[in-house]
């Protein structure tokens, strides 16, 4: 449920190795817009904080007792899911699905007896955006089978299944300078990189598209509170 003091609040999740990626860039435009509408934010940038995806045996489930207390690094993630109402995840798409990083921070973290197992889950009625960032362009034929796949995914395998009143997924394609498609023959092409102001225009527009889905996602909750 909502929290019922006035102060909203949301967790940024980013997957990437590299500060100056445009995930990265993507994951603080998403800070700043939730802030600008008045969340406080609190950015869990998985890389910087040197989270590791591997699942251990302290965070493996136990069928038998959903109160298992796991480990500690689990526990604070774990907490900063329950303190959100809303979360945005950004990530570049690898293999039609989230990085490792992020994959790591599912299992281990969206654990039993917190994220399921109870007859009233612990995270209904919060709501989540999945920002996947993919180096197809918007015209590959690939590009809705790659947003209903990370849709089955991550809504309705995870979120959902989770208690999420609210999960969805936008991909955004053309994060690549250099477009990358296949031929007739299905051989993976490497196309110009886009320069100067042709180049400006294009992250200009794949930046506003990046906004419009966090303000949309906004928007709907404030229709729904
Ligand atoms: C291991 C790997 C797998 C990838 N798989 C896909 C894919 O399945 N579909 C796609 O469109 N792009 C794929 N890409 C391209 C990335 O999505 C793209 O490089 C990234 O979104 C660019 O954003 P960044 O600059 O923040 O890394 C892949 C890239 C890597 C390195």
């Amino acid at each position: 449920m909502p929290h019922e003091t006035a102060t909203r609040t949301a967790l940024v999740v980013l997957a990437h190795h590299r500060a100056d990626s445009l995930s990265a860039h993507l994951a603080r435009r998403a800070v700043a817009r939730l802030t600008a509408a008045g969340y406080t934010v609190d950015l869990l940038d998985l890389h910087a904080e040197n989270f590791d995806p591997r699942m251990t045996v302290a965070d493996q489930p136990d069928w038998g007792d959903r109160e298992k207390r796991y480990s500690d690094e689990t526990e604070a993630h774990m907490r900063r899911i329950l303190d959100a109402d809303v979360l945005v995840a950004v990530f570049p798409i690898y293999w039609m699905s989230v990085p490792a990083i992020m994959k790591g921070w599912i299992d281990r973290v969206w654990n039993y007896g917190f994220a399921y197992g109870r007859s009233k889950p612990r995270l209904a009625g919060k709501r989540i955006l999945w920002l996947g960032l993919a180096g197809a362009t918007a015209d590959d034929a690939i590009v809705p089978g790659m947003e209903q796949v990370l849709a089955t995914q991550l809504s309705e395998g995870l979120a959902y299944y989770s208690g999420f009143a609210d999960s969805r997924v936008r991909v955004l394609p053309d994060a690549e300078e250099q477009p990358q498609t296949l031929d007739a023959h299905g051989n993976f092409q490497v196309g110009e990189a886009i320069a100067g102001a042709a180049r400006e225009a294009h992250y200009a527009a794949f930046v506003a598209t990046a906004e419009g889905h966090v303000d949309e996602f906004l928007a709907a909750e404030l229709v729904e509170a």
